[in-house]
């Protein structure tokens, strides 16, 4: 997979993307990252990427034509146009799901705001707009690097272990169970009994039941749209037992 990301902050994504499993994905040619200086498309001598909002109102807005400029140059440099991300808190929420599946594209370029936001026309270069959350991020590079790492780490031979990625967080709209090392008992703390009992029938059931039991106490949003039996969501609703 290629990203680009387009920003007026180029230099900030080297230290994360050079590190752990984003730099261990480039290395293996997993993935092929590229951060591009927007400043680089303007033609005045101050490299202007700003304009004061039409109408009024506090702070600067991003002027199209470098935006325009980029995208479009930036996609005429390879073969297969990107798939053109912007972001915003106004855009879609991304999740695991958004995630799964911007790990099937070849390419995608990001395109990072700053300042107050951009003009409105600048989203007709985008095929989506995400939010990583509802909170206002100063700029969107982070926003860039969060959803870079989430579908990053989702190409295949990119983790170590290849079951990672599906026996996790979100898998099938539950939380992860929860998990425990050496020692066995920690400061008065011990490991669930039967994680050392070496039934792997009896750890799996007791896996299931965590992760229910952790969904419906930390995120029962999730709930509705988890793949439950029909004999776990009649426990729920009785408010039952999860651990035999
Ligand atoms: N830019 C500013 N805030 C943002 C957010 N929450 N998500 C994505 N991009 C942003």
């Amino acid at each position: 997979m290629r990203i680009e990301t387009l920003s007026v902050f180029p230099e900030v994504f080297a230290p994360y993307m050079d590190a752990s499993m984003m730099g261990r994905a480039q290395k293996k040619d997993l993935l092929d990252f590229e951060s591009y200086d927007l400043r680089d498309w303007t033609h005045d001598r101050h490299r202007t990427v700003d304009d004061a909002p039409f109408g009024g109102g506090q702070g600067m807005l991003m002027k199209p034509e470098p935006i325009f400029e980029a995208v479009r140059d930036i996609a005429s440099r390879q073969e297969g146009r990107p798939h053109v991300i912007f972001f915003s808190p106004c855009g879609k929420r991304f999740d695991e799901d958004v995630a799964r599946r911007l790990s099937h594209e070849d390419r995608i370029l990001f395109v990072c705001g700053h300042y107050e936001g951009m003009d409105e026309r600048c989203y007709k270069l985008a095929d989506e707009t995400l939010s990583i959350g509802d909170y206002v991020l100063t700029g969107g590079e982070l926003a860039a690097m969060v959803v870079t790492d989430a579908v990053v780490r989702l190409i295949p031979g990119v983790l170590g272990d290849e079951a990672s990625a599906e026996d996790e967080s979100f898998a099938g709209n539950l939380l992860e169970y929860e998990q425990y090392t050496r020692p066995a008992i920690f400061e008065g703390m011990a490991v669930p009994d039967v994680l050392l009992s070496g039934d792997h029938g009896a750890v799996d059931a007791w896996r299931r039941a965590n992760q229910i039991e952790r969904t419906a106490r930390w995120r029962p949003d999730l709930l509705a749209a988890a793949n439950l039996t029909a004999e776990e969501r009649a426990r729920l609703e009785d408010g039952g037992e999860w651990y035999e």
